[in-house]
């Protein structure tokens, strides 16, 4: 594996992500992680990240005793490099232009740019530069206002990079980053076969002739966990999945159908009347989102307690718990978790107590979304729940603006399913982060036929975003805008207007509530 050492830049998950796609498994750690903890993972090479730092500051940041002296290749970026330099003797100083922004590479070579060729766009983002190389190093790129752009020591194997190869403005940054996996050895096996071989070994380990109990929600994560448990464990792996009566028009039928013809031992519970009735006349969203929280974890429970009795005790509880929610980085979680969780409080289907008893099965721990996405591919799960967009866990009650009852979930079911079928129809869906109908307690006045009504009024919105932390509004085509209008004026009498949401996030959040 390649160990990347996080000193707080924005990109060091890029790092991981690029060697990934690479086929090559990596890990995050923290900068300062102790040497026992990096040799854990057996690495074969080292990525110092960059990081906001300077090498002279008197906090500056720097890889525990005994990691540079590891004989094994190491790589830095950006800050990485000038820690590198510094550390080996070299100078560093503030340079005299702030660089950031791209730039063209007008000479490199070495062993991180073999075959390499051609124009070079490096993403610069730095204020520090080498100034003077330390012993053993050789200058292997330049730009016109860089003249150490990266460095080598065949040697000792010591790379160094001021630019950052992993993100997208450098394009041919991924041969590079493959080019120093090249240098460390290290297999490039890291593919979903292999992933799925792997995980299904390790549960049968952990697990062995235990039983497991599963919370499905019916999106990509919980369902492709059910999908890789069943063929680990089989028949002793239970998995529930709760009817709160907020889910999409067909969601419950959909998630039976992918799951249950592919072995997994699948109850539905329909909790519909518990719900509605614990959040009739209930109209503020945070009290909303409390209760859906709890009748959750009741209606599981309860269940949990039947299959129990019924086929015996359960041993470990599965989470789909995935890599961006673990990395034990400089930043500590990551900012999605605790970022949104201040503005609303968070109901995550698996998302239970930790006094229910179980030991915990996480396989996804070491995995990206795109990563679980492509193992759902060869385990199975159809393309529109593997490419579904994210559905939260307070379901359509959250689009239900103020209090909800049975009729207007229908009304909102419908409007729903008109837009995100129009979305997949036009071939628009794909290209949205999100998307969404929202049902507004508006009514007003409008005309149908020669018949005055007085109607509610469906929002829709679709966001394009990479994190969800910040969104902007999608650009629909308005052609695709007006069909969808006339479509719901017409397919869904209770409403009589239809508008389009064109506020980014920040100020707006992607839900309404
Ligand atoms: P907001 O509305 O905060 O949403 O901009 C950001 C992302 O989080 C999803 N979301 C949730 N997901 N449980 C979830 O599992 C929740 O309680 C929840 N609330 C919001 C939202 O759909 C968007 O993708």
């Amino acid at each position: 594996s390649v160990v990347i050492l996080d000193f707080g830049s924005q990109f060091t998950r890029l790092i991981a992500r690029r060697f990934r796609e690479l086929g090559a498994y990596s890990v995050i750690l923290p900068g300062s992680a102790p040497l026992e903890r990096i040799q854990q993972e057996s690495p074969q090479g080292i990525v110092l990240s960059g990081g906001p730092s300077s090498v002279y500051d008197a906090q500056a940041p720097k890889p525990a005793p005994g990691v540079m002296d590891l004989d094994i290749p190491i790589l830095g970026v950006c800050y990485g490099m000038q820690y590198l330099a510094h550390e080996a003797g070299g100078d560093v100083k503030r340079a005299g232009k702030r660089e950031y922004g791209k730039a063209d590479l007008t000479r490199y070579g070495g062993q991180l740019f073999e075959g390499i060729s051609g124009e070079f766009v490096a993403w610069m983002s730095h204020s520090d530069s080498v100034t003077q190389l330390p012993q053993g190093y050789e200058v292997i790129a330049e730009t016109a206002d860089t003249p150490v752009a990266a460095i080598e020591n065949t040697q000792t194997r010591r790379y160094g990079l001021q630019f950052h190869p992993e993100v997208v403005h450098t394009p041919k940054g991924g041969q590079i980053l493959g080019n120093f996996l090249s240098i460390c050895g290290v297999a490039r096996d890291w593919t979903a076969e292999h992933i799925i071989d792997e995980l299904i070994a390790d549960v049968q380990k952990q697990v062995g002739e235990g039983r497991v109990l599963l919370a499905i929600s019916g999106g990509v994560d919980s369902s492709t966990l059910g999908l890789l448990l069943a063929r680990a464990v089989g028949e002793r792996l239970t998995a529930v999945f709760i009817d709160h009566g907020l889910l999409r028009l067909g969601e419950r039928e959909q998630v039976e159908a992918a799951l249950i013809p592919l072995g997994v031992h699948l109850v539905t519970v329909d909790a519909r009347a518990e719900f509605m009735g614990a959040l009739e006349g209930v109209s503020d969203p945070e009290q909303k989102r409390k209760i859906i929280g709890r009748e959750f974890i009741r209606a599981f429970e309860r269940e949990a307690a039947i299959q129990a009795k019924e086929h015996g005790q359960f041993d470990f509880l599965a989470q789909g718990t995935l890599y961006p929610d673990v990395i034990e980085s400089a930043g500590g979680l990551s900012a999605d978790k605790s970022g949104a969780a201040n503005i609303k409080s968070h109901h995550n289907v698996g998302g239970l107590p930790e006094d229910l008893n179980f030991k915990l099965v996480e396989p996804f721990r070491t995995l990206f979304k795109d990563e679980v996405r492509a193992l759902a591919r060869l385990l199975g799960l159809p393309e529109h729940i593997r490419m579904r967009h994210p559905f939260p866990g307070p379901g359509l009650a959250i689009r239900c603006l103020g209090a909800i009852s049975e009729d207007k979930m229908d009304i909102l079911r419908r409007v729903d399913d008109i837009f995100i079928s129009g979305l997949r129809e036009f071939g628009l869906y794909d290209g949205c982060s999100q998307a969404l109908a929202i049902l507004t307690p508006i009514q007003s006045v409008g005309v149908m036929g020669d018949e005055r009504t007085y109607s509610y009024t469906a929002a829709l919105r679709a966001v394009t975003t990479d994190d969800y932390m910040t969104a902007e509004w999608a650009r629909l085509p308005w052609e695709f805008l007006a069909t969808m209008s006339n479509r719901i004026v017409n397919g869904v009498h209770e409403i009589n207007r239809v508008v389009y949401d064109i506020t980014g996030k920040p100020p707006a959040t992607i839900e309404w509530e």
